[in-house]
């Protein structure tokens, strides 16, 4: 994989425009998006700005034709045997509260869960606490910040009906044992959830083989659109699940007094859909594919091991868990001295240009269980370079000897 390739095309990244390119480390957050992306964007308004599913016009049916070629897409790229058992829908969160609201969770049920979920894991499960009476169980990580299997098998029971957690940790970049997570889930009986917005950019996840029950994904976070997410759910559990949300084209039709949910996909996409979001996924999807996730994970995880090669000497840095970058991705949060996070941030950002998040990152449990207030997140993707890395560990040596 060539980053000085891929740079040229991303419009933000290119040299001689208005705007400095910045140093963009902020890509468990959003990453940029590709020239093809905002062109796939932009055509559908230019060209198709019609409804997909509903009008009979030849601009409708483009539409429609386009949305049934990426569903089809990302449903080979997620290894699902069938596009009907993928959903577009706002984001990850709307995937994840619809199978926690809708899989018929009741008083008693137990969830199994982590203590280092993203709040749209986390807050659902504490909603759903209080409106249906679950409980929820929570495995506590290893001291060493992977996931800790034995606590897992303790904490299923013959009550578990559902196993949700973040596949992969937008905090420490942290990857669950996904197999063996479903397996032992699935020995007891349980259903499983997974969140794997921070996993579908950098690796290649195979629901079938995996035969994971939900798996939830935002486009954002894989060079596509904002505001579009992606919902599997398998088709022996997806007749069953409840939509969130209900309305216009999700139903067969309606009665004064009744109404009929159309089969899955559909039935998860009431209301207008955001048709520019699911064609410009799709080409999200072609880009990813043609450089491969493989070559992607490595890149990555080689800029990783050169930044926390580097961090690990610099004066008062401190690396959240686990330690080993090459179980971490292309994310690596830290602490500096007694140093506001967001300080430390926007020293970066109007000292040197280099764009990183700060704070809690929506992930408020995991910092509560760690008993740290917060952290900066330096995170990697396919067109940051060595070279970056490097003037970003200069920037952190500076403000280290300064502060
Ligand atoms: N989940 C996003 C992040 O990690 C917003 O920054």
């Amino acid at each position: 994989m060539d980053a000085a390739e891929i740079r040229r095309d991303f419009p933000l990244l290119s040299e001689g425009g208005d705007r400095e390119p910045p140093i963009y480390f902020d890509n468990a957050c959003q990453t940029l998006r590709p020239r093809c992306v905002i062109d796939a964007v932009s055509e559908y308004y230019e060209s198709t700005p019609a409804c997909a599913g509903r009008s009979s016009h030849r601009l409708a049916t483009e539409v429609s034709l386009k949305c049934d070629d990426v569903r089809a897409e990302a449903a080979s790229f997620f290894g699902a045997a069938d596009p009907a058992e993928i959903a577009f829908l706002k984001n990850a969160t709307e995937g994840l509260n619809t199978v926690i609201f809708g899989s018929g969770l009741a008083k008693g049920d137990e969830v199994v869960t982590t203590d280092y979920e993203h709040n749209s894991v986390h807050v659902p499960l504490l909603r759903a606490a209080e409106v249906y009476g679950i409980r929820r169980r929570i495995v506590r990580s290893s001291s060493d910040g992977t996931f800790d299997l034995e606590a897992f098998e303790e904490a299923l029971s013959d009550s578990t009906r559902l196993v949700a957690m973040c596949l992969t940790s937008n905090v420490t970049g942290y990857t669950l044992p996904a197999r063996e997570i479903v397996e032992m889930a699935h020995s007891r009986g349980a259903q499983v959830l997974f969140d794997a917005a921070q996993t579908a950019p950098s690796m290649h996840i195979d629901v079938g083989s995996l035969d994971v029950d939900y798996l939830v994904v935002s486009a954002h976070k894989m060079l596509g659109p904002s505001g579009l997410g992606i919902m599997y759910a398998k088709n022996e559990s997806s007749h069953r699940l409840a939509p969130l949300i209900y309305g216009g084209h999700g139903v067969t039709g309606a009665t004064l007094d009744s109404f009929e949910l159309l089969p899955p996909p559909e039935r998860f996409e009431a209301g207008l859909q955001n048709y520019s979001g699911i064609i410009g996924t799709g080409a999200a999807i072609r880009y990813l594919d043609r450089i491969g996730l493989d070559a992607v994970a490595e890149h990555e995880v080689a800029l990783n091991r050169r930044m926390t090669r580097a961090l690990r000497g610099i004066d008062g840095i401190r690396i959240l868990s686990p330690a080993d970058p090459n179980l971490r991705g292309g994310i690596l949060s830290f602490n500096i001295k007694e140093m506001v996070p967001h300080d430390v941030a926007m020293i970066l950002d109007n000292s040197r240009n280099i764009m990183v998040r700060s704070g809690m990152h929506c992930c408020h449990s995991l910092f509560e269980s760690r008993r740290i207030d917060g952290a900066v997140r330096a995170s990697m993707y396919i067109y940051n370079t060595a070279g970056e890395v490097d003037e970003f560990i200069q920037a952190m040596e500076d403000i280290s000897q300064k502060f």
